[in-house]
């Protein structure tokens, strides 16, 4: 259930709500906004700051029990001493919420001391993240043991006027981190390149955009022999979707979002361990993350052109998939030697990057769960960015560090490219364990011809342990990096 959000006017202890969030710096004293809430209280909230049981650190909470006039919970929520007001609050409102979400209180009110439009905004997108869930594939528990759901959040403001605007998109992109999630927890027996076609053609009639969708036979025309190298072991047939957003200027270039789409990857005949092989069903969340941005691009109608394309298959070892030492040839002519079939994201992409060149696009962008050694450079806290165009890559990079997603740039020398040669072809597809995210994204430059940024998402698209704010699993991530750069690019 999506999170229905809104803000109002008026003193936080005389709105009616089962419970109310207050945010609050680290070392501060009672805020005057908190007067008659605390009064109601019998004085629990200056006092609890008083005697230093809750002292506003980062991710601290203090549920206090107790009615105070029409609230009938309060859940103290520490903002630590922030850097960014706007993303302290975007972890507190999804811990918050996560929190409330647990009780089952089902409504709940937020509140903070000096609440701006960009942080009504990151508060908004925080408590949606913070109440999202999957639970379609489980059976519910009994009537009497159920907890009512967080269905709705409301941000108490002076000025509710000013802030209405916030809310609205804030709910446009809780709606994409909703979509990109759940596609990324789908498995990957429910989550096929035909879901995404789908998923890519629903949002597409929704928001009036033009969409494409190439199958296998259509990807031989155009003579996809990487892309088509990775599906050549599995009987699903392969996707490539494209959807069209044009509403920026008749002759403008359009910005181009593309995404990885591997609903498994077992690694093919180069097979992976059995062990956390699991968490392959996340390989396609780059473009779970394009399509949950085309969604917000969609309902905020962002005066941009925009085109969202992802490539979409399974990697599977079969009696027919591709073999290690395989030669393959790429749309773009360029011929790639197989040293590793578990290396297939690349090969997908390196088609996916040749056709979106047909859009003469002004920028591109991809996001892909690429590497392994991404995850151990930056772990689950920074997305890999690299790029050819550097002025390119501190842009995306800053709408990244802005939406909450940061992201590190990793360089993408000419040194690296010894490392992709090959014996037989004109590339290989792997580079060696050394560097392995650049020499992933140096073979990506190679069918790239536009300004372009590469994202390694496979350490921030999902987490395999809880993130305090986020549970274990998807965190959509790069969804609100695509939104931003465009947002940012809307005159
Ligand atoms: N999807 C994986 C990368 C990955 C690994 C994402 C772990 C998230 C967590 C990708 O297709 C892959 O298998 N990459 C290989 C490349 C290697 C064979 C050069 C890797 O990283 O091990
Ligand atoms: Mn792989
Ligand atoms: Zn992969």
């Amino acid at each position: 259930m999506a999170l229905t959000l809104s803000v109002r006017s008026g003193d936080p202890s005389r709105i009616a709500s089962p419970l109310i969030a207050i945010l609050l710096p680290a070392g501060g004293s009672l805020p005057g906004g908190l007067k008659e809430l605390d009064a109601a209280l019998n004085g629990a909230i200056s006092l609890a700051l008083s005697r230093r049981d809750f002292r506003g650190a980062r991710d601290e909470l203090l549920h206090l029990q107790g009615v105070a006039g029409r609230v009938e919970r309060v859940l103290l929520v520490g903002l630590g001493t922030p850097t960014s007001l706007p993303l302290a609050l975007r972890r507190a409102g999804a811990l918050a919420a996560r929190q409330t979400h647990k009780l089952g209180t089902g409504s709940m009110t937020a509140w903070t001391p000096r609440l701006d439009a960009s942080g009504a905004e990151a508060l908004g997108v925080g408590l949606n993240l913070g109440c999202w869930e999957y639970n379609e594939l489980r059976t519910p528990p009994p009537a009497d043991e159920r907890r009512a759901p967080l269905e709705s959040a409301t941000i108490v403001a002076a000025d509710a006027t000013a802030l209405r605007k916030s809310v609205v998109v804030a709910s446009a992109i809780g709606a994409g981190y909703d979509l990109t999630r759940k596609l990324a927890m789908m498995p990957g027996n429910v989550c096929t390149p035909d879901l995404l076609a789908d998923t890519g053609r629903d949002i597409g009639k929704r928001h009036k955009m033009t969409v494409t969708v190439l199958g296998r036979a259509e990807m031989e025309k155009a003579g996809m022999g990487s892309f088509l190298s990775v599906a050549q072991g599995t009987p699903q047939e392969p996707r490539l979707v494209a959807l069209q957003h044009r509403r920026g200027g008749k002759g403008a270039k359009p910005i181009v979002l593309v995404g990885k789409g591997l609903c498994f990857d077992t690694g093919g005949i180069s097979i992976k361990p059995a062990d956390r092989m699991e968490f392959m069903k996340f390989d396609m969340c780059g473009a779970a993350a394009v399509l949950g941005a085309m969604e917000t691009i969609g309902r905020l109608g962002l005066r941009a052109n925009v085109v969202g394309v992802i490539g979409a298959t399974t990697n599977m070892p079969s009696s027919t998939a591709v073999k290690p030492g395989d030669v393959v040839k790429a749309s773009n002519g360029k011929s790639i030697e197989i040293i590793n079939t578990d290396a297939e994201g690349r090969l997908v992409l390196a088609d996916v990057l040749s056709w979106v060149k047909q859009f003469d696009p002004a920028a591109v962008v991809d996001a892909a769960t690429l590497t392994g050694a991404c995850v151990i450079a930056l772990g689950n806290t920074a997305t890999g960015a690299l790029g050819t165009d550097d002025r390119l890559v501190r842009e995306v990079v800053k709408a990244a560090t802005t939406a909450g997603e940061p992201a590190w740039q990793l360089p993408l020398w000419d040194d690296y490219r010894e490392q992709i040669k090959s014996d037989v072809a004109d590339l290989k597809n792997t580079g060696g364990r050394a560097a392995g995210t650049i020499t992933a994204a140096m073979f990506l430059k190679e069918f790239t011809d536009y300004p372009w940024v590469h994202l390694d998402v496979a350490g921030t698209s999902y987490s395999e342990t809880d993130l305090v704010a986020i549970p274990r699993g998807p965190t959509g991530v790069p969804m609100g990096t695509f939104v931003q750069f465009v947002r940012g690019r809307v005159r």
